[in-house]
């Protein structure tokens, strides 16, 4: 029985490495059959503004799998990557990328004899890659960054099953807590919280710039990292890095309902259409897949062939021995299936499982999930920032803002890009022209929504408001953050 995976072969050098990817496939007997579905560039040029067509959606959420070559986002056209719509709109929330040290591909820490073997874990929804910014003067733009518990919990228990399954001792959370303590905060509470289930994993935490000079310095002591989004972003290519580049970083989106196998690197247009492409990350990414779909033994020949083609000093232009002529794209794949049944000298791959297989199981949903943690939490409205447009120094701002308050608020900070200047700041502190006004309730009121839109109403008929934030307690802690100084 072969199980039927969408394929989209993608743009640029796409179908060139696609096709070599399934010709080694194919001579490896994989027992999986292929819809070719139509995304790209070409439609959302043929005015497909999600670059895919409506049979290609539906037929990716019908077969759960989505194997994709690169594929390039029209620029200036206002229309968003399709690369991270697909991993968004549905909802593959770990992004994994496993970077190992390949023999034959010259690094660093390949000539100083070090074995680098780690998996990077990304959330791959929130964070700021929701994408929500606004101007709120012509001079200052503001982005939100959205971290939930339900989202931060769906990416970490998938890392810590993961680690489990791959046999890994230790896991690191990578964070900023220290600076941003309620959105990294978040993740990092869920990650020690998640931790606890899994007591034969060291769980560890480290400040991400921390991380970034460690995996620099000591790569080989890592096993497994789990980030946020953006920052998972940053710390995964500095890790291909580490290896050898982009030609060799896989990448697997997965969700509970649908997974994506894609490579790390784009369409590469200046080298597209020559058949010098390196398919090895796109060929990584299948064989992550074949893991996912419990097709392990594929998956460790292919590997192994792989590997052993590297040990001899077959490559292709972007890397290897530059005294061995470099193999094209199609002569690349010919001799890693001509070495199909080879076992590499160093770093055998293994028929072991290393993804939740048990998740293609799930059924589809026939509504949308909401998630929430703790249903009906006691929240409390404590006050309201408010951000206004002006030019007027602290303590003129803090007067016209004090004109409006009733018995309800007090005005108890002002800051400028975070930094206090009201009660008290520093002269030194240069200003922009949007400031924050702290109004917060006096002791023995209570405050609604309401109140606070009529504040801000008042206040707007003397000062320029451009936004308003609630300020509330949750289950009785604060959850807004104190400005620099205050
Ligand atoms: P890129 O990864 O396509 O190319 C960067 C450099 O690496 C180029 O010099 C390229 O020749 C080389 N390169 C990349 N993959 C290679 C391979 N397999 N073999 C040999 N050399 C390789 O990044 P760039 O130029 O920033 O983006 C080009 C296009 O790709 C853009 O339209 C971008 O939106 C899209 N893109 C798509 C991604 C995806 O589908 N997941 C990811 C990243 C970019």
């Amino acid at each position: 029985m072969k199980t039927k995976i969408a394929v989209a072969k993608g743009d640029g050098i796409g179908p060139e490495i696609m096709d070599a990817v399934l010709g080694i496939f194919k001579a490896s007997d994989v027992a999986l059959d292929y819809e070719f579905v139509e995304m790209g560039k070409s439609y959302f040029d043929a005015g497909h503004s999600t670059g895919m067509t409506a049979l290609a959606k539906e037929t990716i959420e019908n077969l759960g799998i989505l194997f994709k070559g690169p594929m390039e986002t029209p620029k200036g056209k206002g229309v968003k990557s399709i690369n991270v719509t697909a991993r968004k709109v549905w909802n593959t929330y770990a992004n994994q990328r496993d970077f190992r040290t390949l023999n034959g591909v010259d690094t660093v820490f390949s000539r100083a004899g070090i074995q680098i073997n780690l998996t990077i874990v990304r959330e791959n929804i929130e964070d700021t890659y929701g994408g929500i910014e606004h101007m709120l003067t012509n001079d200052v733009a503001v982005g939100r960054r959205l971290i939930s518990r339900t989202g931060s919990a769906q990416v970490i228990k998938y890392a810590f099953e993961m680690a489990k399954r791959k046999g890994n001792t230790k896991i690191a959370c990578g964070h900023k807590a220290n600076i941003m303590k309620l959105t990294d905060g978040i993740f990092l509470d869920t990650f020690y919280e998640i931790a606890k289930d899994y007591p034969q994993i060291y769980a560890t935490d480290i400040i991400v710039d921390d991380l970034c000079m460690k995996l620099v310095s000591k790569p080989e002591t890592f096993e497994v990292v789990v980030l946020p989004n953006l920052q998972g972003d940053i710390v995964s290519d500095l890790c291909a890095g580490l290896v050898g580049g982009l030609g060799f970083a896989p990448s697997a989106n997965i969700g509970d309902f649908i997974s994506i196998f894609e490579a790390v690197h784009g369409t590469a247009p200046d080298i597209a259409g020559r058949n010098i492409a390196n398919p090895t990350a796109l060929l990584l990414s299948g064989v992550a897949m074949l893991r996912f779909m419990g097709l392990t033994q594929n998956a460790a020949t292919i590997e192994n062939a792989l590997l052993y083609t590297l040990e001899q000093g077959v490559h292709t232009g972007d890397f290897g021995d530059k005294t061995i002529p470099a193999s094209n794209t199609k002569q690349f794949a010919d001799a890693i299936i001509a070495n199909l049944g080879q076992t590499p000298v160093k770093g055998v791959a293994t028929s072991k499982a290393n993804f939740v297989k048990s998740t293609l199981a799930v059924e589809k949903p026939t509504q949308n999930i909401i998630r929430e943690t703790e249903p009906g939490i006691a929240e409390e409205i404590m006050g309201a920032d408010i951000f206004v447009e002006t030019m007027l120094q602290p303590k003129a701002l803090a007067e016209l803002a004090q004109s409006k308050l009733n018995e309800k608020f007090k005005l108890t900070m002002i800051s400028n890009r975070g930094t206090q200047t009201w009660p008290t700041g520093s002269v030194f502190t240069e200003l922009t022209n949007q400031s924050r006004l702290r109004y917060e309730k006096n002791d023995g009121q209570e405050l609604s929504a309401k109140d606070i839109f009529d504040l801000a109403s008042r206040v707007s008929e003397v000062i320029n408001v451009c936004s308003i934030e609630f300020l509330k307690k949750f289950g009785g802690k604060l959850g807004y953050s104190l400005a620099q100084g205050q």
